[in-house]
């Protein structure tokens, strides 16, 4: 990018192209480096190009004519008086609803059992006998979509790096397909397509408890449709006549892993020259068939994002060879295997070793096991295309000879997001729980945001990404792979009456019913998109859903603002839950229900005030007073004892503001303190205290304490896990016992990033990094020292730009430095201090006193003073 204009995207897709998109007006953002009044926004295609001038930066609306199917052009900007264009974007619309292609099928029903068989399609035209050459054609686009997940080849070679397309959506309603540029592939004469497809999430086993197959359909599908645009303007539909062959993949399923026979690869295939008269014509699918929506994706693809050499090789006394790549990530192995035609080898994953073995026990039925058959060719190399693993350690069994230097890398695979936030402190083991944390969320945000990796469940949990979304917009450019998520779970919800408890949801054993917690997903995560971004398009959206959940919960209160009955997965995790029963916390579940019933109608009322709906504004203020007033007659004594009388009980009440007046909230923080403070600072809270509980005890009048349960490596804390040895936040805190057993309950996951929530604190809190209004426009930089840390930062690409923050503690001396991004405004706020430093765009840096008061022994760090400052 030039230096007056960085990044530049439609509407919220941060990072994302603009080929193929649905709107017809998309809205611009661009970060300049520069303030100016206003910009000239330039759009150019074959024909030539058109100006514009807007003003401002931030979801500017599209100054152009909409645009119709298929029309857009190449898009740069300036400053108004500056001669140098922005790097430019293109920006495209995909072609709606004209499809003209019906789907082609290599296999109408599925065989019983699985898992299946992958197969190749492939199709071919000649631009001659289109009547064109290619120096014609000045446009040439290919668009694709499936029933199951596919790759595309053109004359030999690979389409894109996109993995497991179109992804994983509620596919009744809503199927994504891509748009792809043809014309770099695009030769002269005969031209050729292929396509490997499986079953994937379409017709592959998924779902909890085992799974289920065939979720959405028995047959296996591709939808293909390409246009060629001639210099003189006329689009040419090409018809294509699809055959298909059996591929090299005699087996592939998400769960179970891919096996591939080598010696089965046609070679060629997807090239002009190969002969394909033996191959079998393709079944036709009319298009119509499929009643759901067939949309353009709004957000990045999935695709390998990273390549990772093992740490450690050694050879097992069983003859296998086991690799530890240092780190636990989803993906795939990529091998380079030397070995006699027809050699047979086997690919073992797995997250932990324990008692000297891969710890499969946890993966439950997912097998996750990839077979390779040697073709005897020096020059092979094979990575599954069809599956995708969470692991840390793999184990070849019978590798062929010993094992090179690159022989065998991992793949690190999920949803392309663009980072936008760090943290770093003079505290190794935070800086490793804050690496956990994005790890968690690189491994599960493959495609759908998921709760683990690698079990038979890989499944889009509401609750999770409920308690996560802060943390998720706060690490990664996060709101495309969750506008798409809030669309399905909008349209499951208005299927089944209310939210599931995972999106996509699958009808297969688990008990759905409303929810706390996991069902405000419809309410919480569109809210915290709000909040991030200042965007209020992504609440415009979800609206009905967000009315529609909070109208079901306040009917099942029977209005009284009190949801006491039905099924409630509560303080879910809660430590001193028993492993096999982790729903039975310490916590009146029901308190939590009414809680969060509070959270979301008052979400509700603010958002019906954004939107310009008062007389919903009153309804949904009217029932979240009227489930505070339930929440206080039934848990809060007068003077300020909550029922339940945990830690998490009292952190719902204290940050979701329901004590009755403040000096009931003063009694609570302090039994909230003792409470915490009795226990060790051990942590007592599962997934509904955890997120809010450093919050809590800040509200409560003690950072100190927050350290300290933040610092605490005993069982169970956070760095408990960092203390054993973890890469990524485990789902339980003991997942792995400290005898290195892994936790006897059948749910065990090493890589949930549920709990890893707390990462939003550290950047807000302890960095001091915070939005002070919707969006970003104005910022708090406020750190709050102590810990025995003598310095900690935070940086994140807002909106507008950089901001960042950093402070340390050198001296008796604190320093704060803050970088506020053009078109923004800042207040700096030392700790402890009422006063606010205003500052502007740019670098500033703020010293003053700070001295840890006298060492205590029983609590080292508690405590500080600070003197006037010097700024
Ligand atoms: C999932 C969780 C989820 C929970 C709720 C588990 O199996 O992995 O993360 O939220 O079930 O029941």
């Amino acid at each position: 990018m030039s230096s007056t204009i960085t990044a530049i995207w439609l509407e919220n897709r941060r990072g994302i192209d603009g080929l193929g998109i649905d709107e017809p007006a998309p809205r611009l953002s661009f970060i300049p480096n520069i303030p100016s009044d206003a910009y000239e926004v330039r759009l150019a295609d074959d024909s030539g190009s058109v100006l514009a001038a807007v003003r401002g930066s931030r979801l500017v609306d599209w100054p152009f004519p909409p645009l119709e199917p298929r029309e857009g052009g190449i898009l740069s900007i300036r400053p108004v008086g500056q001669e140098l264009w922005s790097d430019p974007i293109r920006v495209e619309r995909g072609i709606g609803d004209m499809w003209s292609a019906d789907f082609v099928s290599p296999s109408i029903s599925a065989p019983t059992t699985g898992p299946r068989p992958a197969f190749l399609l492939r199709t071919s035209f000649d631009l001659a006998a289109l009547g064109i050459e290619r120096s014609d054609i000045v446009r040439a686009r290919m668009y694709s979509t499936a029933h199951g997940v596919y790759e595309l080849e053109t004359n030999g070679d690979a389409v894109t790096d996109d993995r497991l397309a179109p992804g994983w959506s509620s596919y009744r309603h809503r199927l994504r397909y891509r748009t792809h540029d043809l014309l770099p592939l695009l030769r002269d004469g005969d031209n050729v397509i292929g396509a490997w497809l499986a079953d994937g999430w379409y017709r592959g086993h998924i779902g909890f408890d085992g799974g289920l197959w065939d979720v959405y359909g028995s047959d296996l599908a591709l939808l293909l449709q390409i246009e060629l645009t001639t210099r003189a303007g006329q689009v040419i539909t090409v018809p294509l006549d699809w055959t298909w062959h059996a591929s090299p993949i005699t087996a592939a399923g998400l769960y179970e892993g891919e096996t591939y026979d080598a010696t089965l690869m046609p070679d060629g295939w997807s090239a002009p020259q190969f002969d394909a008269s033996t191959w079998t014509h393709a079944e036709v699918l009319p298009r119509a068939s499929f009643t759901g929506r067939i949309e353009a994706p709004t957000a990045g693809p999935v695709r390998l994002t990273e390549t990772l050499s093992p740490k450690t090789v050694e050879r097992m006394p069983n003859g296998r060879i086991r690799l530890d790549f240092g780190q636990n990530i989803s993906g795939v192995l990529r091998i380079r295997p030397r070995g006699p035609r027809g050699h047979e080898l086997r690919l073992h994953h797995a997250e932990v070793i324990e008692n000297g073995q891969l710890g499969t026990r946890p993966l439950r039925g997912a097998t996750s096991v990839d077979t390779y058959i040697c073709s005897g060719r020096p020059d092979e190399e094979y990575a599954p295309r069809f599956t995708i693993h969470g692991f840390q350690y793999a184990e070849l069994e019978n590798w062929p000879g010993d094992l090179s230097a690159g022989d065998v890398e991992a793949l690190v695979i999920h949803t392309h997001m663009d980072r936008t936030g760090w943290f770093k402190s003079s505290h190794e083991g935070l800086n490793q729980l804050h690496s956990n944390v994005v790890w968690s969320m690189r491994d599960n945000f493959v495609d759908i945001p998921t709760d683990c990796p690698q079990r038979d469940e890989r499944v889009g949990w509401t609750g999770d990404i409920q308690v996560f979304a802060p943390t998720a917009l706060r690490l990664f450019a996060a709101h495309g792979t969750l506008t798409g998520w809030l669309r399905d779970l909008a349209l499951e919800q208005a299927e089944i009456g209310f939210v599931p408890q995972f999106v996509p949801w699958v009808e297969c054993g688990f008990p759905n019913f409303p929810t706390a917690a996991w069902g405000d997903a419809a309410v919480i995560v569109p809210w915290e998109m709000y909040l991030n971004d200042g965007d209020t398009t992504i609440l415009e959206q979800q609206y009905d859903s967000m009315r529609a959940w909070v109208d079901l919960v306040d009917g099942l209160t029977g209005h009284t603002g009190l949801w006491s009955s039905g099924f409630q997965l509560g303080d879910w995790l809660d430590p001193q839950a028993p492993p096999d029963s982790p729903g039975d916390s310490h916590t009146d579940r029901y308190l939590v229900a009414t809680a969060y019933h509070v959270k979301t109608a008052r979400i509700l009322e603010k958002t019906a005030s954004l939107l310009g709906h008062p007389d919903d504004a009153v309804t949904y203020g009217a029932i979240a007073d009227r489930a505070t007033t339930a929440f206080q007659t039934e848990y809060i004594s007068p003077s300020g004892r909550v029922v339940s009388d945990t830690a998490t009980s009292i952190a719902v009440a204290l940050v979701f503001d329901l004590f009755a007046d403040a000096d009931q909230a003063e009694r609570a923080a302090e039994r909230l303190l003792h409470l915490v403070g009795t226990a060790g600072f051990h942590i007592s809270t599962g997934f509904v205290g955890t997120p809010i509980i450093c919050d809590a005890l800040v509200v409560a009048g003690s950072m100190d304490y927050a350290y300290h349960l933040l610092l605490q490596e005993g069982l169970p804390s956070w760095l408990y896990p960092v203390s054993m040895g973890a890469t990524t936040i485990w789902e339980r805190w003991d997942s792995m016992l400290p005898d290195g057993s892994i936790n006897p309950g059948d749910m065990t996951s090493f890589n949930h990033y549920a709990l890893g929530a707390v990462a939003d604190f550290l950047h807000r809190v302890v960095a001091g990094l915070s939005a002070d209004a919707p969006g970003w426009s104005s910022i708090r930089f406020a750190p709050l020292p102590g810990g025995g840390l003598t310095y900690a930062s935070a940086r994140y690409d807002t909106p507008f730009g950089t901001a960042a923050v950093a402070w340390r503690r050198e001296g008796g001396m604190l320093t704060i430095e803050a970088t506020v991004p053009v078109g923004t405004q800042g207040v700096i706020v030392l700790p402890g201090d009422r006063d606010q430093i205003e500052v502007g765009p740019g670098e500033h840096r703020v010293q003053t006193v700070y001295r840890p008061t006298d060492e205590d022994p029983e609590m080292p760090f508690l405590g500080w003073r600070r003197e006037p400052a010097t700024a």
